[in-house]
């Protein structure tokens, strides 16, 4: 081969990309699940489901998602809506602030862009509870906008393939050299997909991975497994809470939790009882867990 016609690593390293690229979305057309969701690009639609899917899994947002849909078809009727009936509609969902920074962001969109959605990741990131994954997720799915995402899934395929652990700046411009200028929404869900059902934390799937042949860390027993151990070393915390419940002419007296409370911020509750009080048998007991505490709660007459 002469001189000139050697490939440059350059166009080595675009052809390297071309042919993964590919292959994961060969992949995602034939694997993906249905998901609510992925039915329409619908702006509205995909930022509802980016922000219920922020540190909560598919499963749990499936079955919420198209009842919030039901209650609020439009940015335009979330808007109208009372923060109580948004947050009667997430109860249950967790992290409760995402609802109402969504709620906020509704309004804002309404009042200052006339109801029109904002078209571009740089706009979306200026709306309440919209942060740099969120805002590329969904321009990226919802207007083609050629930006990478990164969430947990697609950091753990990042670093398997490159075979090391990567700073977060190494994190987001690998992800963005990697992805395809068409088909941007697809690949960035792809990417996560391929996270969520085969490039596991603990059992990797590599014998039905399309792209194991591009990964270095399938090679490294070692690498993959790192992932098991950042997993088990998150020490879990117990707490108990005590509730009261007290009925006055058959009614139930709630308490609303502070704005700025950290947990659970403006929601109706049982009123709490001090440790102090004697205790009393209880008339229901539960166990919850939010993130990493398990939480065990009684509610005493
Ligand atoms: N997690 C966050 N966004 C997602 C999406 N669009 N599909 C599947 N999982 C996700």
């Amino acid at each position: 081969m002469k001189p000139q016609e050697m490939p440059s690593r350059a166009s080595e390293c675009r052809a390297h990309h071309r042919n993964l690229q590919q292959k994961l979305l060969d992949w995602y057309d034939r694997n993906r699940r249905d998901l609510p969701w992925r039915e329409d690009h619908d702006s509205y639609r995909v930022w509802v489901s980016e922000i219920m899917l922020q540190q909560t899994r598919v499963a749990a947002v499936a079955g919420y998602y198209g009842r919030f849909l039901k209650r609020f078809p439009t940015v335009h009727t979330l808007a109208r809506a009372s923060e109580a009936s948004v947050l009667a509609a997430w109860s249950g969902l967790g992290y409760y602030r995402r609802a109402l920074r969504m709620h906020a962001a509704a309004r804002k969109i309404v009042n200052e862009h006339g109801g029109k959605f904002p078209q571009s990741s740089a706009e979306l990131l200026l709306l309440p509870g919209i942060g740099r994954y969120t805002a590329a997720a969904i321009a990226s799915i919802a207007f083609g906008e050629a930006v990478a995402t990164v969430d947990g899934n697609i950091e753990r395929v990042l670093e398997r393939l490159n075979g090391q652990p990567l700073t977060t700046r190494k994190l987001w411009d690998a992800a963005q050299a990697l992805l395809p200028q068409k088909r941007p929404g697809d690949f960035n869900q792809a990417m996560m997909e391929l996270g969520a059902t085969v490039c596991l934390p603990a059992k990797p799937r590599c014998s039905q991975c399309p792209i194991s042949q591009f990964c270095t860390g399938n090679r490294r027993a070692q690498f993959h497994a790192r992932y098991r151990f950042r997993k088990c070393s998150l020490r879990r915390n117990k707490r108990e809470v005590r509730y009261a419940l007290d009925l006055r002419n058959r009614r139930v007296f709630m308490v609303q939790r502070k704005r700025n409370a950290r947990l659970m911020a403006g929601m109706w509750e049982l009123p709490e009882i001090t440790s102090e009080r004697p205790r009393r048998e209880p008339c229901l007991s539960l166990r919850h867990s939010i993130t990493n505490t398990d939480y065990v709660v009684r509610v005493e007459r």
